[in-house]
């Protein structure tokens, strides 16, 4: 089960640099965009949005006020966006459900910000009304499972061969669920 926390706001990273935790707005598009062009080309292949597209920034700078969105951003003193991650309010019959997505800026890894954004956008979910929340990755992905298992997700399958890299090459997919606490 998903815990209760409260990550949002200022967060102090293991390094000592602090970094603010809030909502994305529209008006974070172009530093959005900047924290696309930060990312290695390895996270770009790897990602299941595209953030190197300006297309996809803008879809979703746009959604920062979407109904079944939620989409918090880390950001420095100076306004860069170091890191991301949304919840997305499944349709139809897996409406109770939200999806979540997570990616920290190369500058500011193994500092324990994946792991404070994480907190936020759980909770993000839960203020969404999910009863469920699930996150997908890449099998090779292993420090978003460590993040997600230490937030009480369990593996809830695998799925061979079910995401393609922008390179035209096949990996498998991890998906991980958890239940919330009322
Ligand atoms: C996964 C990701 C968000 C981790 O962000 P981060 O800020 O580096 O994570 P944290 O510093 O909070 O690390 C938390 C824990 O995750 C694990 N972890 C993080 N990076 C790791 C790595 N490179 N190798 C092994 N374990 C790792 C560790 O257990 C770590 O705890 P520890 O530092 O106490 O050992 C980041 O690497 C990323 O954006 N990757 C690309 C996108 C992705 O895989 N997203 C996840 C699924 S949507």
């Amino acid at each position: 089960m998903a815990q209760r926390t409260e990550a949002a706001g200022s967060v102090a990273l293991k390094d000592g640099r602090r970094v603010t935790i809030r909502p994305l707005t529209e008006e974070d598009r172009g530093a959005l965009a900047a924290f696309g062009q930060s990312l290695p080309k390895n996270d770009l292949l790897y990602l299941e949005d595209d953030f190197s597209n300006p297309d996809i920034i803008a879809r979703l700078a746009f959604a920062a006020r979407a109904e079944n969105w939620r989409q918090y951003v880390a950001v420095t003193d100076d306004g860069a966006i170091v890191a991301w991650a949304a919840a997305l309010r499944m349709p139809g019959w897996s409406h109770h459900v939200a999806d979540i997505r997570l990616i920290v800026g190369p500058s500011c890894r193994r500092s324990g910000l994946g792991m404070y954004l994480a907190q936020a956008i759980v909770e993000a979910a839960r203020e969404l009304g999910a009863a469920k929340v699930t996150v997908d990755m890449l099998a090779a992905q292993t420090a978003g499972q460590a993040i997600f298992s230490r937030l009480g997700f369990a593996v809830e399958g695998q799925l061979a061969r079910h995401a393609i890299d922008r390179d035209g090459n096949l990996h498998d997919i991890v998906i991980m669920s958890a239940f919330m606490k009322p």
